[in-house]
């Protein structure tokens, strides 16, 4: 523990403890004192070692340049194999390429191999099918004739294109800068605090305009967007080809759509055809609605699409674990099969969810999990460390080892075993008493000492206890029973070491149970700890995925989730101090896991190298407890061999027991919140789409479709039963700046204007300020603002516009299955948009010059009757505060979550170290009190119930007393 990176100590910020007068923190005690006080401190693992490209921020977007086209992937037709020779199918060529090489290549001499490989190149110039012998001739042949899944659309779908698109960074978090914020860090220590965020703080100009182009610092990262063109984001922005190790995948198990998708952020209850239940996410829907459409079909399409990118992301030595239940299970197999090549098969692993079932027939209670290497099963290049498990004592133990040698020596079968006083009892149903009524007995099994075959010294009889045995006709002992130099041989250290059971007629090997009282792990996962309350409908067991990260990875590898749900692979990852980046195209489980994630602690294991971080792995040490018991993370393994030989016991790792800082509590490190956003089609923000006139089509058959959607769907719902119906929707004459007028037919007739878009972005305040202007002039009632997304002040300016002499405004949430085309002939107008309020917000300046922030209610509008209505405060799920907001990422430096126990663990743990009234802050709508930033700003984000984010920008200078 004693080796630091300069400037980076494990408190990162902490080292001259002598200026931090005003923290509770207590760093350095580690002693237990002050009063039995455990004196714990919060750290958190850092990956010094690792980097990633630098992502631009959000805000910066409408300056990013860095356009990337469409990434096409094509299936390897060898891999897809459709042997037909009647068709345009590109197999027919390939196979008589492949018959023209064998002929070639049969005519040289062994081992039949090219000079150069040869390549057969598609017009395009790609490469179809590449050969470099004889032998990979014939098997590329081979591969072409099996038999394969077909499903409509296969056929034709060759290839497929995928929008290259950026990652932007719209939050950064850190559990342990939010615990600094709420002891009153230091202004002079904003250096450190950005490091505590993992904040490299690069200028707007270069994240402008060298993005992607730096490396930084590893971060873990959570990602909103969809999994497909997220991943090809990693692979073509950021080349991470090649540099996952494991992948854990937990896709929506089949085409009901309900069940897998949990549309409220506190409700794990999925009714399905409630329309108020259905999710409002785009990219779920529209994957909800392609499998809608063509079933199975395009759930498969779906599937193999996402795989074959999975795989393009995993390092040779990495795997991929995919979790599926019964009903699809050997579609996905083939699915894999086909992706990643049925020789990187490793293991379908079953895994028992629930104790019963309660069908008429028989109903599963198991899913599976599928593992896949990306290098074939015998490649030896297969990252793998074994995962032992504590034999458990219960019947199924006893079973194997059916006899006890009680303390005095006498050896007797466990169904003969009597207690103590002579009473009869059946130690096989209470197999702990074994040990209460004899302490120091211990538990064996007779295992057999020969086996087939005759070998020097160890096919010959052996005496013992005055008895020739023989290991039998063609076999031999396990051990050699006589050596040619007179020392004592194999057998006679067994019978030295009391190791040898005189059975019926032949010898046996006197196995214990504590010679090595762990199981490695097989495929069978029926006895799963690791449940804790769900939060998240459709939550991974989180044992489940350590075992797979455990068996798959080392400490400071990458692991990717494309499905991240509420984020179970991030916290086990982040657990054992892998890299991580969890993808999802919902707000609701991405909610969940930064809730999960930011208020999580850990152990602290130990590191052998603090200066690598856990890159430079974990210690572990043999320990044993007052009774003797092997309880430490290393292990002897004594077996026959290491007696007969006279060699200690081999020493096995137990991966999931390193050593432990109790001193120190472990939390969450720094974290991301990314998503995709379209590249901007209109820079200028001035309504006109300036990137040429493919774009200025888009744009205008984007506003045609949008008044299509208004049209059909008039209805606007707007929670709480509410409507607004709307008439005439049409565009507007001679407009500059309006996108469509209507008539509003709730009580009186009155008409309407709004603005669209942009499509690709949010909402800007010139597009809106022109907008109110020009509805103003031409006397509409009131403009609803329709946006994908909006920025901040363009809010404000909505917010204002009524007291600023303008028409009343309203911002209506565009669910992005907008851009969808035809799959909105389904929507229903409750899912298209929802009209979002603003939360009221007070920023008061304390006595003390420093500044609180009140979260005072969530204002909703009513556009029925064109009133405000309020929400408490407390009621919603989360909130959380910049106390110093640059205007572009969000930097949580504290974290409420209303009326809840989110904190608890943390509290727990650092029970003693903090004032209780730092933690009622976090569970409540009053912040910790904290200091003017450079910025000059506050900014305030409340994330409502189906995820949405709500974010009000708060000047310090307009702070009241
Ligand atoms: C079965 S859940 C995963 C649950 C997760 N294992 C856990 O422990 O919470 C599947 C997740 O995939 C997400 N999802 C579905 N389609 C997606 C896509 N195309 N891209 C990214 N995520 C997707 C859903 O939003 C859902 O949260």
């Amino acid at each position: 523990m004693s080796k630091r990176r300069r400037g980076e100590t494990r408190g990162n910020g902490r080292g001259s403890a002598g200026t931090r007068r005003s923290t509770p923190v207590n760093p350095k005690r580690r002693d237990g004192g002050g009063g039995g006080n455990p004196g714990r401190v919060a750290e958190n693992y850092r990956h010094y070692e690792a980097t990633s490209p630098m992502r631009p921020e959000i805000g910066t977007q409408p300056q990013f340049r860095k356009k990337k086209p469409p990434t096409t992937y094509r299936y390897d037709s060898s891999l897809s194999p459709a042997l037909s020779w009647d068709g345009q199918n590109p197999d027919r060529e390939i196979a008589e390429w492949l018959l023209r090489l064998i002929s070639e290549a049969a005519a040289l001499p062994a081992p039949h191999a090219f000079d150069q490989p040869r390549e057969l190149r598609a017009a395009d110039g790609t490469v179809l099918a590449a050969v470099g012998s004889l032998q990979e001739a014939v098997e590329q042949l081979r591969r072409l004739g099996r038999p394969f899944l077909d499903w409509a659309g296969k056929a034709e779908r060759l290839s497929f294109d995928v929008p290259t698109l950026p990652l932007f960074i719209h939050e950064r978090l850190s559990t342990k800068a939010i615990v600094e914020t709420l002891t009153g860090h230091k202004r002079d220590k904003q250096q450190s605090m950005f490091e505590l965020f993992g904040d490299p703080q690069h200028p707007i100009t270069d994240q402008t305009l060298r993005a992607y182009e730096y490396p930084d610092k590893w971060v873990n990262r959570l990602v909103l967007g969809d999994s497909l063109v997220v991943m090809n984001s990693l692979l073509h922005y950021e080349g991470l080809g090649g540099q996952v190790q494991m992948i854990y995948m937990d896709p929506p198990y089949n085409v009901t759509f309900g069940s897998n998708f949990q549309p409220f952020v506190r409700s794990r209850d999925v009714s399905h055809g409630d329309d108020d239940h259905m999710t409002r996410e785009p990219e779920m829907v529209k994957a909800y609605r392609d499998t809608w459409e063509l079933g199975l079909h395009s759930y498969l399409t779906y599937l193999r699409d996402r795989f074959l990118l999975a795989r393009e992301l995993l390092t040779v030595s990495g795997s991929i674990f995919v979790q599926i239940n019964d009903e699809n299970l050997h579609h996905v197999r083939s699915l894999l099969d086909e992706v990643f090549g049925d020789d990187c098969f490793i293991v379908t692993i079953p895994i028992k969810k629930k104790g019963s079932q309660k069908s008429d027939l028989i109903d599963p209670v198991n899913d599976y999990l599928i593992w896949y290497a990306r290098s074939p099963r015998d490649s030896g290049l297969i990252r793998f460390t074994p995962v032992y498990l504590q034999r458990q004592l219960d019947a199924d133990l006893l079973g194997e080892f059916k006899f006890v040698e009680l303390p005095d020596g006498r050896d007797v079968s466990i169904v003969e075993l009597r207690a103590p006083d002579g009473t009869e009892r059946d130690y096989r149903f209470r197999p702990q008493s074994i040990f209460e009524d004899y302490p120091g007995a211990r538990l064996y099994r007779s295992n057999p000492l020969t086996s087939g075959g005759l070998r020097k010294n160890q096919s010959v009889p052996y005496e013992y206890k005055g008895r020739i045995y023989s290991p039998g006709p063609g076999r031999c002992w396990k051990t050699t029973a006589i050596s040619d130099d007179g020392s004592p041989s194999g057998m006679d250290r067994l019978a030295q070491a009391g190791r040898l059971i005189a059975g019926e007629g032949q010898l046996r090997f006197k196995s214990y149970l504590d010679d090595f009282g762990y199981v490695a792990l097989s495929n069978w996962w029926d006895r799963l700890g690791g449940a804790s309350d769900p939060i998240y409908v459709v939550q991974t067991n989180s044992e489940i995925v350590q075992r797979c990260l455990l068996m798959t990875t080392l400490p400071g590898d990458l692991v990717l989730d494309p499905t991240c749900g509420s984020g179970t692979t991030a916290y086990v990852a982040e657990q054992w101090g892998r890299r991580w980046i969890s993808i999802d195209t919902s707000r609701v489980p991405l909610a969940l896991a930064r809730q999960r994630l930011l208020t999580a602690t850990f152990p602290f294991y130990k590191l052998k190298d603090e200066t690598r971080g856990p890159a430079g792995g974990f210690d572990y040490a043999r320990r044993r407890s007052k009774a003797g018991r092997e309880v430490g993370g290393v292990a002897p393994h004594t077996t026959l061999e290491h007696i007969a030989n006279n060699e200690p016991p081999k020493e096995r790792v137990l991966v999931d027991r390193p050593e432990i800082e109790r001193s120190i509590v472990r939390v969450t490190g720094p974290f991301t919140f990314e998503a995709t956003i379209p590249t901007p089609v209109d820079w200028e923000g001035d309504g006109v789409p300036d990137s040429g006139a493919a774009d200025a089509e888009a744009y205008g058959s984007f506003v045609d479709r949008m008044l299509e959607v208004l049209r059909k769907s008039p209805v606007l719902h707007v929670g709480g039963g509410k409507t607004v119906t709307l008439r005439n929707v049409r565009p507007p004459a001679k407009t500059l700046s309006l996108s469509a007028e209507a008539m509003v037919v709730n009580g009186d007739e009155r008409a309407v204007a709004f603005v669209f878009g942009p499509e690709n972005g949010g909402l800007t305040q010139l597009a809106v300020h022109e907008a109110l202007k020009e509805a103003s002039l031409k006397g509409y009632a009131h403009v609803y603002a329709v946006g994908f997304a909006i920025q901040p002040d363009a809010r404000l300016l909505i917010e204002r516009s009524a007291e600023m002499g303008l028409p009343p405004a309203t911002y209506v949430q565009a669910t992005p299955d907008l851009m969808m085309g035809d799959l909105l002939k389904n929507m229903r107008s409750s899912q298209i948009f929802s009209v979002c309020g603003l939360p009221d917000v007070e920023l008061r300046r304390l006595p003390d010059k420093r500044y609180e922030v009140k979260l005072a209610k969530l204002n909703l509008f009513d556009p029925a009757t064109m009133a405000a209505k309020h929400m408490d405060a407390d009621d919603v799920p989360a909130w959380f505060l910049d106390t110093d907001y640059n205007s572009l990422c969000f930097h949580v430096s504290q974290a409420f979550f209303p009326r809840t126990g989110a904190w608890d663990d943390l509290r727990r743990a650092l029970r003693g170290e903090y004032d209780d009234s730092v933690w009622d802050h976090l569970a409540g709508t009053v912040s910790a009190p904290f200091e003017a930033g450079e910025h000059g700003q506050v900014a305030v984000k409340v994330i409502d119930d189906r995820g949405n984010e709500l974010l009000v920008v708060k000047r310090l200078r307009d702070a009241t007393a």
